[in-house]
Protein backbone atom coordinates (compact mmCIF):
# COMPACT_ATOMS: atom_id res chain seq x y z
CA UNK A 1 0.00 0.00 0.00
CA UNK A 2 1.06 3.59 -0.64
CA UNK A 3 1.01 6.38 1.93
CA UNK A 4 -1.44 6.03 4.41
CA UNK A 5 -2.25 9.65 5.26
CA UNK A 6 -5.21 10.77 5.70
CA UNK A 7 -6.24 14.64 6.49
CA UNK A 8 -9.33 16.96 7.30
CA UNK A 9 -9.35 19.84 4.78
CA UNK A 10 -12.12 19.90 1.81
CA UNK A 11 -10.84 18.57 -1.51
CA UNK A 12 -11.32 22.00 -3.03
CA UNK A 13 -9.00 23.23 -0.70
CA UNK A 14 -6.33 20.70 -0.88
CA UNK A 15 -5.12 21.79 -4.18
CA UNK A 16 -4.76 25.28 -3.13
CA UNK A 17 -2.89 24.36 -0.11
CA UNK A 18 -0.21 22.26 -2.22
CA UNK A 19 0.87 25.36 -3.71
CA UNK A 20 4.23 26.02 -2.69
CA UNK A 21 4.83 29.83 -1.87
CA UNK A 22 7.86 31.24 -2.85
CA UNK A 23 10.45 32.54 -0.58
CA UNK A 24 10.46 35.49 1.38
CA UNK A 25 13.55 37.20 3.04
CA UNK A 26 14.29 36.44 6.66
CA UNK A 27 14.50 39.32 9.20
CA UNK A 28 15.32 39.19 13.03
CA UNK A 29 12.54 38.88 15.25
CA UNK A 30 10.55 41.35 17.37
CA UNK A 31 10.43 42.36 20.88
CA UNK A 32 8.40 39.44 22.30
CA UNK A 33 9.18 39.53 25.70
CA UNK A 34 7.35 42.33 27.44
CA UNK A 35 3.88 41.05 24.95
CA UNK A 36 3.35 37.57 26.66
CA UNK A 37 1.61 37.79 30.27
CA UNK A 38 1.44 35.23 32.73
CA UNK A 39 3.90 32.10 31.41
CA UNK A 40 6.53 33.88 29.07
CA UNK A 41 9.54 32.84 31.00
CA UNK A 42 8.52 29.36 30.72
CA UNK A 43 7.64 29.48 26.96
CA UNK A 44 10.91 31.48 26.09
CA UNK A 45 13.03 28.32 27.41
CA UNK A 46 11.65 26.43 24.57
CA UNK A 47 10.78 28.69 22.00
CA UNK A 48 12.91 28.71 18.50
CA UNK A 49 12.40 32.15 16.38
CA UNK A 50 11.14 31.18 12.85
CA UNK A 51 13.28 32.91 10.28
CA UNK A 52 10.50 34.48 8.79
CA UNK A 53 9.28 36.36 11.66
CA UNK A 54 9.66 39.56 11.60
CA UNK A 55 7.93 40.04 8.60
CA UNK A 56 5.13 40.89 10.68
CA UNK A 57 7.00 43.90 11.81
CA UNK A 58 6.98 45.61 8.67
CA UNK A 59 4.48 48.34 7.70
CA UNK A 60 1.49 47.34 6.74
CA UNK A 61 0.27 47.75 3.14
CA UNK A 62 -2.48 49.72 2.56
CA UNK A 63 -4.89 47.66 0.99
CA UNK A 64 -6.30 48.53 -2.91
CA UNK A 65 -9.90 48.93 -1.34
CA UNK A 66 -12.61 51.22 0.06
CA UNK A 67 -14.79 50.82 2.75
CA UNK A 68 -17.97 51.49 1.07
CA UNK A 69 -20.82 49.90 3.64
CA UNK A 70 -20.71 49.97 6.86
CA UNK A 71 -24.81 50.31 7.92
CA UNK A 72 -27.20 47.13 8.52
CA UNK A 73 -28.83 45.96 5.47
CA UNK A 74 -32.42 46.14 5.55
CA UNK A 75 -35.11 45.68 3.29
CA UNK A 76 -32.77 46.92 0.92
CA UNK A 77 -31.51 49.71 1.69
CA UNK A 78 -28.42 50.68 3.80
CA UNK A 79 -29.75 51.97 7.26
CA UNK A 80 -28.30 52.99 10.98
CA UNK A 81 -29.02 50.61 14.04
CA UNK A 82 -31.77 51.61 15.89
CA UNK A 83 -29.76 52.76 19.01
CA UNK A 84 -27.53 54.63 16.68
CA UNK A 85 -24.69 52.46 18.16
CA UNK A 86 -21.76 51.43 16.05
CA UNK A 87 -18.52 48.95 16.77
CA UNK A 88 -15.02 49.19 15.51
CA UNK A 89 -13.98 46.46 13.12
CA UNK A 90 -10.32 45.86 13.68
CA UNK A 91 -7.29 44.86 11.20
CA UNK A 92 -5.58 42.54 12.79
CA UNK A 93 -2.04 43.13 11.25
CA UNK A 94 -1.98 46.22 13.73
CA UNK A 95 -5.16 46.51 15.75
CA UNK A 96 -6.14 49.57 14.77
CA UNK A 97 -9.58 50.31 13.64
CA UNK A 98 -10.56 49.54 9.90
CA UNK A 99 -13.73 51.42 10.43
CA UNK A 100 -16.73 51.23 12.51
CA UNK A 101 -19.79 49.57 11.73
CA UNK A 102 -23.60 49.53 12.77
CA UNK A 103 -24.24 47.91 16.03
CA UNK A 104 -27.50 45.76 15.63
CA UNK A 105 -29.45 44.69 18.54
CA UNK A 106 -32.70 43.23 18.82
CA UNK A 107 -35.02 45.96 17.39
CA UNK A 108 -32.98 45.73 14.22
CA UNK A 109 -33.15 42.29 14.02
CA UNK A 110 -37.22 42.55 14.85
CA UNK A 111 -36.68 45.29 11.73
CA UNK A 112 -35.17 42.87 9.48
CA UNK A 113 -37.40 39.72 10.45
CA UNK A 114 -40.42 41.86 9.34
CA UNK A 115 -38.42 42.63 5.85
CA UNK A 116 -37.50 39.41 5.27
CA UNK A 117 -41.50 37.90 6.65
CA UNK A 118 -43.05 40.83 3.84
CA UNK A 119 -40.80 39.76 1.08
CA UNK A 120 -41.47 36.29 1.72
CA UNK A 121 -45.58 36.62 2.44
CA UNK A 122 -45.85 39.31 -0.33
CA UNK A 123 -43.20 39.89 -2.51
CA UNK A 124 -41.87 38.17 -5.70
CA UNK A 125 -39.11 36.09 -4.54
CA UNK A 126 -41.12 32.93 -3.98
CA UNK A 127 -43.18 33.48 -6.59
CA UNK A 128 -40.87 33.76 -9.33
CA UNK A 129 -39.72 31.35 -11.63
CA UNK A 130 -37.09 29.11 -10.49
CA UNK A 131 -35.12 29.82 -13.80
CA UNK A 132 -35.60 33.41 -12.42
CA UNK A 133 -34.18 33.21 -9.59
CA UNK A 134 -31.67 30.79 -11.28
CA UNK A 135 -30.47 33.91 -13.23
CA UNK A 136 -30.00 36.74 -10.33
CA UNK A 137 -27.83 34.32 -8.38
CA UNK A 138 -25.53 33.63 -11.78
CA UNK A 139 -25.57 37.58 -12.60
CA UNK A 140 -24.27 37.86 -8.73
CA UNK A 141 -21.77 35.08 -9.48
CA UNK A 142 -20.67 37.48 -12.63
CA UNK A 143 -20.38 40.51 -9.96
CA UNK A 144 -18.75 38.56 -7.87
CA UNK A 145 -16.01 37.99 -10.09
CA UNK A 146 -15.69 41.50 -11.66
CA UNK A 147 -14.88 43.22 -8.10
CA UNK A 148 -13.02 39.85 -7.43
CA UNK A 149 -9.73 42.30 -6.12
CA UNK A 150 -11.70 44.71 -4.33
CA UNK A 151 -13.82 41.79 -2.13
CA UNK A 152 -10.66 39.76 -1.59
CA UNK A 153 -8.79 42.70 -0.49
CA UNK A 154 -11.70 43.38 1.75
CA UNK A 155 -11.95 39.57 3.21
CA UNK A 156 -7.87 39.98 3.94
CA UNK A 157 -8.38 43.38 5.57
CA UNK A 158 -10.88 42.49 7.61
CA UNK A 159 -9.59 38.74 8.56
CA UNK A 160 -6.29 38.50 7.98
CA UNK A 161 -6.08 35.93 5.73
CA UNK A 162 -3.34 35.97 2.78
CA UNK A 163 -4.38 37.70 0.01
CA UNK A 164 -3.06 34.63 -2.27
CA UNK A 165 -5.71 32.37 -0.46
CA UNK A 166 -8.60 34.95 -0.64
CA UNK A 167 -7.81 36.29 -4.05
CA UNK A 168 -6.93 32.89 -5.41
CA UNK A 169 -9.03 30.27 -3.73
CA UNK A 170 -11.97 31.69 -1.39
CA UNK A 171 -13.30 34.58 -3.63
CA UNK A 172 -13.45 31.98 -6.72
CA UNK A 173 -15.23 29.39 -4.42
CA UNK A 174 -17.72 31.85 -3.90
CA UNK A 175 -18.51 32.31 -7.16
CA UNK A 176 -18.59 29.06 -8.06
CA UNK A 177 -20.64 28.08 -4.72
CA UNK A 178 -23.24 30.41 -5.96
CA UNK A 179 -23.20 29.04 -9.35
CA UNK A 180 -23.76 25.54 -8.21
CA UNK A 181 -26.67 26.81 -5.87
CA UNK A 182 -28.65 28.83 -8.91
CA UNK A 183 -28.14 25.42 -10.74
CA UNK A 184 -30.73 23.62 -8.41
CA UNK A 185 -33.27 26.73 -8.47
CA UNK A 186 -35.00 24.83 -11.08
CA UNK A 187 -34.27 20.98 -10.38
CA UNK A 188 -35.66 20.67 -7.03
CA UNK A 189 -38.35 18.36 -7.65
CA UNK A 190 -41.14 16.62 -5.25
CA UNK A 191 -42.70 13.41 -5.78
CA UNK A 192 -45.13 11.21 -6.56
CA UNK A 193 -44.91 7.76 -4.48
CA UNK A 194 -47.06 4.44 -5.43
CA UNK A 195 -50.16 4.25 -3.11
CA UNK A 196 -52.85 1.70 -2.40
CA UNK A 197 -56.33 2.20 -3.58
CA UNK A 198 -57.28 5.30 -5.78
CA UNK A 199 -54.99 7.78 -3.60
CA UNK A 200 -53.00 10.36 -4.96
CA UNK A 201 -49.51 10.79 -3.01
CA UNK A 202 -47.39 13.52 -3.52
CA UNK A 203 -44.21 15.10 -1.80
CA UNK A 204 -43.78 19.18 -2.63
CA UNK A 205 -40.72 20.89 -1.75
CA UNK A 206 -41.71 24.44 -0.60
CA UNK A 207 -39.28 27.53 0.61
CA UNK A 208 -39.41 26.89 4.79
CA UNK A 209 -39.69 31.11 4.62
CA UNK A 210 -37.57 33.39 6.93
CA UNK A 211 -34.16 31.66 7.66
CA UNK A 212 -31.78 33.30 10.57
CA UNK A 213 -28.26 32.88 9.80
CA UNK A 214 -25.31 33.49 12.10
CA UNK A 215 -21.59 33.03 10.60
CA UNK A 216 -18.58 32.97 12.14
CA UNK A 217 -15.20 34.93 11.22
CA UNK A 218 -12.67 32.35 9.41
CA UNK A 219 -14.05 32.28 6.32
CA UNK A 220 -16.67 35.21 6.17
CA UNK A 221 -17.19 34.91 2.46
CA UNK A 222 -17.42 31.27 1.94
CA UNK A 223 -19.63 31.12 4.73
CA UNK A 224 -22.00 33.45 2.98
CA UNK A 225 -22.14 31.33 0.25
CA UNK A 226 -22.88 27.95 2.12
CA UNK A 227 -25.76 29.40 3.86
CA UNK A 228 -26.94 32.12 1.49
CA UNK A 229 -26.47 30.53 -1.75
CA UNK A 230 -28.85 27.56 -0.92
CA UNK A 231 -31.61 29.39 1.19
CA UNK A 232 -32.06 31.84 -1.83
CA UNK A 233 -31.87 29.50 -4.82
CA UNK A 234 -34.77 27.52 -2.71
CA UNK A 235 -36.98 30.35 -2.50
CA UNK A 236 -36.96 31.45 1.14
CA UNK A 237 -35.68 35.17 2.37
CA UNK A 238 -33.29 35.64 4.73
CA UNK A 239 -31.82 37.55 8.22
CA UNK A 240 -27.76 37.04 8.27
CA UNK A 241 -26.07 38.25 11.04
CA UNK A 242 -22.26 37.96 10.58
CA UNK A 243 -19.62 38.05 13.00
CA UNK A 244 -18.51 41.07 14.97
CA UNK A 245 -14.89 40.61 13.71
CA UNK A 246 -15.65 40.18 9.88
CA UNK A 247 -18.68 42.19 8.97
CA UNK A 248 -17.39 43.92 6.10
CA UNK A 249 -17.35 41.40 3.10
CA UNK A 250 -20.63 40.46 3.69
CA UNK A 251 -22.32 44.16 3.38
CA UNK A 252 -19.56 44.42 0.11
CA UNK A 253 -21.34 41.22 -1.80
CA UNK A 254 -24.99 41.79 -0.22
CA UNK A 255 -24.46 45.07 -2.13
CA UNK A 256 -23.63 43.81 -5.25
CA UNK A 257 -26.65 41.01 -4.82
CA UNK A 258 -29.28 43.68 -5.30
CA UNK A 259 -27.42 44.95 -7.88
CA UNK A 260 -28.14 41.53 -9.56
CA UNK A 261 -31.42 41.80 -9.17
CA UNK A 262 -32.61 40.66 -5.54
CA UNK A 263 -36.05 42.12 -4.73
CA UNK A 264 -35.99 43.91 -1.04
CA UNK A 265 -36.06 42.26 1.75
CA UNK A 266 -34.95 38.94 0.34
CA UNK A 267 -31.75 39.24 2.10
CA UNK A 268 -30.98 41.81 5.50
CA UNK A 269 -27.36 41.89 7.30
CA UNK A 270 -27.54 42.38 10.31
CA UNK A 271 -23.78 43.15 11.71
CA UNK A 272 -23.61 43.07 15.48
CA UNK A 273 -22.64 40.79 18.98
CA UNK A 274 -23.77 37.51 19.36
CA UNK A 275 -25.38 37.95 23.01
CA UNK A 276 -27.33 40.76 21.12
CA UNK A 277 -28.38 40.68 17.96
CA UNK A 278 -27.37 36.93 17.30
CA UNK A 279 -29.38 35.89 20.42
CA UNK A 280 -32.60 38.42 19.15
CA UNK A 281 -32.23 36.09 15.60
CA UNK A 282 -32.27 32.83 17.53
CA UNK A 283 -35.01 33.47 19.67
CA UNK A 284 -37.54 35.26 17.02
CA UNK A 285 -41.01 34.17 16.43
CA UNK A 286 -41.01 35.25 13.01
CA UNK A 287 -38.05 32.93 11.74
CA UNK A 288 -38.91 29.85 10.64
CA UNK A 289 -35.08 28.09 10.66
CA UNK A 290 -31.49 28.79 11.62
CA UNK A 291 -28.39 27.82 10.17
CA UNK A 292 -25.46 28.30 12.84
CA UNK A 293 -21.91 27.86 12.26
CA UNK A 294 -19.57 28.39 15.36
CA UNK A 295 -18.07 27.22 18.83
CA UNK A 296 -19.99 24.22 20.29
CA UNK A 297 -20.56 26.14 23.22
CA UNK A 298 -22.50 28.59 21.00
CA UNK A 299 -24.01 26.25 19.03
CA UNK A 300 -25.53 24.68 22.40
CA UNK A 301 -27.23 28.12 23.38
CA UNK A 302 -28.57 28.85 19.60
CA UNK A 303 -30.32 25.34 20.17
CA UNK A 304 -31.64 26.05 23.10
CA UNK A 305 -32.85 29.47 22.17
CA UNK A 306 -34.50 28.08 19.04
CA UNK A 307 -36.41 25.35 21.21
CA UNK A 308 -37.32 27.68 23.99
CA UNK A 309 -38.79 30.15 21.26
CA UNK A 310 -40.73 28.71 18.39
CA UNK A 311 -39.06 25.30 18.29
CA UNK A 312 -37.94 26.55 14.86
CA UNK A 313 -35.58 23.75 13.09
CA UNK A 314 -31.87 24.00 13.30
CA UNK A 315 -29.01 23.00 11.10
CA UNK A 316 -25.47 23.38 13.47
CA UNK A 317 -21.66 23.54 11.91
CA UNK A 318 -19.80 23.71 15.16
CA UNK A 319 -15.98 22.37 16.70
CA UNK A 320 -13.44 19.64 15.88
CA UNK A 321 -10.57 18.05 16.79
CA UNK A 322 -9.43 15.74 13.86
CA UNK A 323 -7.01 13.18 13.64
CA UNK A 324 -4.37 13.28 10.88
CA UNK A 325 -2.50 9.31 11.08
CA UNK A 326 0.61 9.18 9.50
CA UNK A 327 1.36 4.95 9.11
CA UNK A 328 4.68 3.53 9.14
CA UNK A 329 4.65 3.04 5.18
CA UNK A 330 3.54 6.66 4.47
CA UNK A 331 6.06 8.86 2.31
CA UNK A 332 7.11 11.12 5.08
CA UNK A 333 7.96 14.54 3.25
CA UNK A 334 4.73 14.07 1.77
CA UNK A 335 3.36 13.41 4.91
CA UNK A 336 4.76 16.44 6.73
CA UNK A 337 3.98 18.89 3.73
CA UNK A 338 0.44 17.66 4.17
CA UNK A 339 -0.16 17.68 8.41
CA UNK A 340 1.47 21.27 7.87
CA UNK A 341 -0.94 22.52 5.35
CA UNK A 342 -3.74 20.27 7.62
CA UNK A 343 -3.36 22.50 10.67
CA UNK A 344 -1.97 25.70 9.59
CA UNK A 345 -3.86 26.36 7.13
CA UNK A 346 -5.87 29.76 7.53
CA UNK A 347 -4.02 30.34 10.49
CA UNK A 348 -4.84 27.03 11.66
CA UNK A 349 -8.53 28.76 12.10
CA UNK A 350 -10.69 25.55 10.89
CA UNK A 351 -13.39 23.69 12.00
CA UNK A 352 -11.71 20.65 9.91
CA UNK A 353 -8.14 21.37 11.18
CA UNK A 354 -6.08 18.36 11.45
CA UNK A 355 -5.19 19.35 15.00
CA UNK A 356 -4.31 15.83 16.11
CA UNK A 357 -1.55 14.67 14.22
CA UNK A 358 -0.86 10.67 15.06
CA UNK A 359 2.64 9.31 13.54
CA UNK A 360 3.48 5.94 13.76
CA UNK A 361 6.57 5.28 16.32
CA UNK A 362 8.66 3.95 13.59
CA UNK A 363 8.70 7.03 11.42
CA UNK A 364 8.09 9.46 14.84
CA UNK A 365 11.28 10.72 14.99
CA UNK A 366 11.96 12.22 11.49
CA UNK A 367 8.46 13.22 11.16
CA UNK A 368 8.97 15.41 14.36
CA UNK A 369 12.58 16.47 12.91
CA UNK A 370 10.94 17.53 9.38
CA UNK A 371 7.45 19.12 11.05
CA UNK A 372 9.62 21.38 13.18
CA UNK A 373 12.10 22.28 10.07
CA UNK A 374 8.78 22.90 8.14
CA UNK A 375 6.93 25.59 10.56
CA UNK A 376 10.58 27.48 11.18
CA UNK A 377 10.12 28.05 7.38
CA UNK A 378 6.23 28.74 7.62
CA UNK A 379 6.55 32.40 6.34
CA UNK A 380 4.26 34.52 8.70
CA UNK A 381 3.62 37.74 7.64
CA UNK A 382 1.72 40.67 6.18
CA UNK A 383 -1.22 38.95 4.78
CA UNK A 384 -1.20 41.48 1.37
CA UNK A 385 2.31 40.31 0.72
CA UNK A 386 3.35 37.93 -1.56
CA UNK A 387 5.03 34.71 -0.64
CA UNK A 388 3.50 34.85 2.86
CA UNK A 389 1.92 31.99 4.02
CA UNK A 390 0.64 32.70 7.44
CA UNK A 391 -1.07 36.14 8.58
CA UNK A 392 -2.24 37.16 11.61
CA UNK A 393 -4.99 35.87 14.05
CA UNK A 394 -8.65 36.96 14.21
CA UNK A 395 -8.28 38.75 17.50
CA UNK A 396 -6.94 39.76 20.57
CA UNK A 397 -9.11 36.46 22.28
CA UNK A 398 -8.06 34.24 20.06
CA UNK A 399 -4.25 35.51 20.25
CA UNK A 400 -4.56 35.34 24.29
CA UNK A 401 -6.97 31.59 24.08
CA UNK A 402 -3.72 29.82 21.78
CA UNK A 403 -0.81 31.22 23.94
CA UNK A 404 -2.90 30.11 26.97
CA UNK A 405 -2.96 26.66 25.38
CA UNK A 406 0.73 26.78 24.48
CA UNK A 407 1.33 27.29 27.92
CA UNK A 408 -0.63 24.76 28.79
CA UNK A 409 1.15 22.23 26.54
CA UNK A 410 4.41 23.37 28.16
CA UNK A 411 2.84 22.69 31.82
CA UNK A 412 1.30 19.27 30.70
CA UNK A 413 4.98 17.76 29.43
CA UNK A 414 4.68 18.29 25.70
CA UNK A 415 7.77 19.18 24.10
CA UNK A 416 7.44 22.54 22.25
CA UNK A 417 9.97 21.89 19.36
CA UNK A 418 8.99 25.07 17.18
CA UNK A 419 7.91 28.30 17.72
CA UNK A 420 5.58 29.05 20.92
CA UNK A 421 5.43 33.18 20.90
CA UNK A 422 4.43 35.88 19.28
CA UNK A 423 5.96 37.45 16.29
CA UNK A 424 6.55 41.04 16.06
CA UNK A 425 5.12 43.81 18.92
CA UNK A 426 1.78 44.84 17.09
CA UNK A 427 -1.39 43.29 15.88
CA UNK A 428 -1.82 39.30 16.16
CA UNK A 429 0.43 37.38 14.55
CA UNK A 430 1.61 33.74 16.47
CA UNK A 431 5.06 31.87 15.51
CA UNK A 432 3.82 28.33 13.85
CA UNK A 433 4.29 26.20 16.84
CA UNK A 434 4.90 22.12 17.32
CA UNK A 435 4.44 20.19 19.72
CA UNK A 436 5.49 16.73 20.30
CA UNK A 437 5.50 13.74 22.67
CA UNK A 438 2.00 15.13 23.42
CA UNK A 439 -0.36 12.43 25.37
CA UNK A 440 -4.42 11.85 24.68
CA UNK A 441 -5.00 13.46 28.12
CA UNK A 442 -4.04 16.86 27.29
CA UNK A 443 -5.22 19.46 26.74
CA UNK A 444 -3.96 20.79 23.62
CA UNK A 445 -4.86 16.90 22.63
CA UNK A 446 -8.46 17.50 23.72
CA UNK A 447 -9.58 21.01 22.84
CA UNK A 448 -9.98 22.98 19.66
CA UNK A 449 -6.80 25.25 19.93
CA UNK A 450 -7.65 27.12 16.49
CA UNK A 451 -4.39 28.70 15.91
CA UNK A 452 -1.16 27.93 14.25
CA UNK A 453 -0.04 24.91 16.94
CA UNK A 454 0.80 21.08 15.60
CA UNK A 455 0.26 18.73 18.06
CA UNK A 456 2.39 15.56 17.29
CA UNK A 457 1.48 12.15 19.10
CA UNK A 458 3.22 8.87 18.58
CA UNK A 459 1.34 5.55 18.24
CA UNK A 460 2.05 2.03 17.31
CA UNK A 461 0.43 -0.68 15.95
CA UNK A 462 0.27 -4.56 15.23
CA UNK A 463 -0.05 -5.16 11.43
CA UNK A 464 -2.69 -8.28 13.28
CA UNK A 465 -4.86 -5.69 14.44
CA UNK A 466 -5.64 -4.12 10.97
CA UNK A 467 -5.30 -7.14 9.46
CA UNK A 468 -7.23 -9.73 11.18
P1 LIG B 1 -18.76 31.91 18.46
O1 LIG B 1 -19.35 30.58 18.20
O2 LIG B 1 -19.07 32.56 19.78
O3 LIG B 1 -19.20 32.92 17.30
C1 LIG B 1 -19.72 32.52 16.05
C2 LIG B 1 -20.94 33.35 15.71
O4 LIG B 1 -21.93 33.15 16.71
C3 LIG B 1 -20.67 34.85 15.65
O5 LIG B 1 -21.45 35.44 14.65
C4 LIG B 1 -21.16 35.32 17.01
O6 LIG B 1 -21.52 36.68 17.06
C5 LIG B 1 -22.36 34.41 17.22
N1 LIG B 1 -22.77 34.25 18.63
C6 LIG B 1 -21.98 34.28 19.72
N2 LIG B 1 -22.73 34.13 20.84
C7 LIG B 1 -24.02 34.00 20.44
C8 LIG B 1 -25.26 33.82 21.11
N3 LIG B 1 -25.32 33.79 22.45
N4 LIG B 1 -26.38 33.72 20.39
C9 LIG B 1 -26.32 33.76 19.04
N5 LIG B 1 -25.19 33.95 18.34
C10 LIG B 1 -24.05 34.05 19.02
O7 LIG B 1 -17.20 31.79 18.26
P2 LIG B 1 -16.04 32.78 18.76
O8 LIG B 1 -16.33 33.25 20.16
O9 LIG B 1 -15.83 33.81 17.74
O10 LIG B 1 -14.80 31.78 18.78
C11 LIG B 1 -14.63 30.87 19.86
C12 LIG B 1 -14.17 29.54 19.39
O11 LIG B 1 -15.15 28.95 18.56
C13 LIG B 1 -12.92 29.52 18.53
O12 LIG B 1 -11.76 29.55 19.29
C14 LIG B 1 -13.08 28.22 17.79
O13 LIG B 1 -12.63 27.17 18.60
C15 LIG B 1 -14.57 28.10 17.60
N6 LIG B 1 -15.02 28.55 16.26
C16 LIG B 1 -15.37 27.60 15.35
C17 LIG B 1 -15.73 27.97 14.09
C18 LIG B 1 -16.10 26.96 13.06
O14 LIG B 1 -15.98 27.24 11.87
N7 LIG B 1 -16.60 25.81 13.43
C19 LIG B 1 -15.73 29.37 13.66
C20 LIG B 1 -15.41 30.30 14.71
C21 LIG B 1 -15.05 29.87 15.95
MG1 LIG C 1 -17.97 33.82 21.31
Amino acid sequence: MAATVRRAASSVLSRFLLTKPSPSPASAAGNKSALLGAGAAALHRFSTAPASAAAAAEEPIQPAVEVKHTQLLINGNFVDAASGKTFPTLDPRTGEVIARVAEGDSEDIDRAVAAARRAFDEGPWPRMTAYERCRVLLRFADLIERHAEEVAALETWDNGKTLAQAAGAEVPMVARCVRYYAGWADKIHGLVAPADGAHHVQVLHEPVGVAGQIIPWNFPLLMFAWKVGPALACGNTVVLKTAEQTPLSALYVANLLHEAGLPEGVLNVVSGFGPTAGAALCSHMGVDKLAFTGSTGTGQIVLELAARSNLKPVTLELGGKSPFIVMDDADVDQAVELAHQAVFFNQGQCCCAGSRTFVHERVYDEFVEKSKARALKRVVGDPFRDGVEQGPQIDGEQFNKILRYVQSGVDSGATLVAGGDRVGDRGFYIQPTVFADAKDEMKIAREEIFGPVQTILKFRYTRRMIFF
